[in-house]
C-alpha cells in the first residue's frame, strides 16, 4: 500500500504544501484555477476578501528573500488575515532556543498558518510533523516557501500559472531549465510540475558540474551546449547560480559561465519566436541573464512577481478550508 504524503489528509485535501512532488494533477489545477479567479483582487484598488479573516499567518523566513517573503505577506493581507513576521536575528532562536520549541510557542499564540524558509531541507516537513503531532493538530497549516535545495513549491506554482497564461495547453510545449540545477529548489519544484501537467518536454541545460544525476529518470532530456538545448523551445526558465550552496570550485569564472550559459539575445533567437522568458529572481545580470534579455519584449519576469500574489493566495485559501 502507497503511503500517504503528509501533505494530503486521508481525502486528499491538501493540509499543508511542502512538495510539488506528489501532489496530483487535479490539485495543481484547482490551485492554479482559484489562483485565476483572485488575479482581479490583487489589483491595488480592489478590496479584500474575508477568506482568512479571524486567522493569523506568520512567516518564518530564516533565510532572506524579497519576493517570496513579501507577497505571501500581501496575499494573506488581501485575505483579510492577521500577519505576523517573526524577525528571526532577533528572535530567541538566536538564544539557542530549537527550531520546534518556537514553533510551539507560536502555536501557543494561536497561529493558523506557518510560512517557512529554512536553508535546510526538510525544516518545514519537520514543522508539519511536529505539528500534526501536537498542540496545533488539525489546526496548524505549514507552507514550504523555499527549504535548502530541496523545493520551493509556490514557486513551481507560479510558474506553472505564468506558463498557463502565456502558453495556454501544456501537453504542447518544450521547456528549458537553464544554469545551476544541481542547487535549485526551484528546477526540482519546476520539474515535477511540469511532468505531472504533461509537458511532453522537458529539458535540463547546463555545464556537467550543476547537473545532477537522475534526471533522466524524471522524464528531463539534458543538454550541456546550450545552443542545442535551447532549439525551438516555447519556455526558457534560467536560474541563478547559487553561490552560497556551492561547495568547491564548480565553474571556472562567472565570465566563463555567461559566455557558455548566459542567457544572450543571440541564444535565444534559436527558440521559438514567441518563446517565453523566465526567472525566479534574484538575477545576476550578465552572469546567467544579459539585461537586453531580462527586459526585452519575451521577458514575464515580472509577471511572475505579481501572479506569485494570486497563486500564494490560493494556496492560503485551499488550506484554510481543509
Ligand atoms: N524566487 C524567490 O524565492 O525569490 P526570493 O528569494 O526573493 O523570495
Amino acid at each position: 500500500m502507497a503511503l500517504r504524503h503528509p501533505q494530503l489528509t486521508e481525502r486528499g485535501e491538501l493540509r499543508h504544501l511542502l512538495t510539488i512532488e506528489g501532489l496530483p494533477r487535479e490539485m495543481i489545477h484547482r490551485i492554479l484555477d482559484t489562483a485565476a479567479s483572485f488575479v482581479g483582487v490583487s489589483d491595488r484598488d480592489v478590496k479584500k476578501v474575508p477568506l482568512l479573516r479571524g486567522k493569523s499567518v506568520f512567516n518564518l523566513f530564516f533565510e532572506n528573500s524579497t519576493r517570496t517573503r513579501t507577497t505571501f505577506e500581501i496575499a494573506a493581507k488581501r485575505l483579510s488575515a492577521d500577519v505576523v513576521n517573526l524577525n528571526i536575528n532577533t528572535s530567541s532562536t538566536s538564544k539557542g532556543e530549537s527550531l520546534l520549541d518556537t514553533i510551539d510557542n507560536l502555536v501557543a499564540m494561536h497561529a493558523d498558518m506557518f510560512v517557512v524558509r529554512h536553508a535546510e531541507s526538510g525544516a518545514p516537513f519537520l514543522i508539519a510533523q511536529h505539528v500534526d503531532r501536537g498542540r496545533g493538530r488539525g489546526h496548524v497549516h505549514v507552507i514550504n516557501a523555499g527549504d535548502g535545495r530541496h523545493a520551493h513549491p509556490t514557486q513551481g506554482l507560479l510558474d506553472m500559472y505564468t506558463i498557463r497564461h502565456f502558453k495556454g495547453d501544456f501537453t504542447r510545449l518544450r521547456v528549458a531549465i537553464v544554469g545551476d540545477v544541481l542547487h535549485s529548489r526551484v528546477a526540482r519544484s519546476d520539474i515535477h510540475a511540469l511532468t505531472t501537467l504533461g509537458v511532453p518536454e522537458v529539458r535540463v541545460i547546463g555545464p556537467r558540474t550543476l547537473i545532477p544525476g537522475g534526471l533522466e529518470q524524471l522524464g528531463v532530456r539534458v543538454f550541456n551546449d546550450m545552443r542545442e538545448g535551447l532549439r525551438g523551445v516555447d519556455v526558457v526558465i534560467t536560474l541563478r547560480l547559487q553561490s552560497e550552496r556551492m561547495r568547491g570550485a564548480l565553474l571556472p569564472s562567472a565570465q566563463e559561465y555567461f559566455k557558455q550559459y548566459g542567457l544572450t539575445q543571440e541564444k535565444l533567437a534559436l527558440a521559438a519566436p514567441d518563446c517565453i522568458v523566465m526567472h525566479p529572481g534574484p538575477m545576476n545580470r550578465g552572469v546567467e541573464i544579459e539585461s537586453a534579455v531580462a527586459d526585452g519584449p519575451r521577458s514575464v519576469i515580472l509577471d511572475q512577481v505579481t501572479f506569485g500574489i494570486a497563486v500564494r493566495m490560493a494556496v492560503m485559501s485551499i488550506l484554510a478550508q481543509s
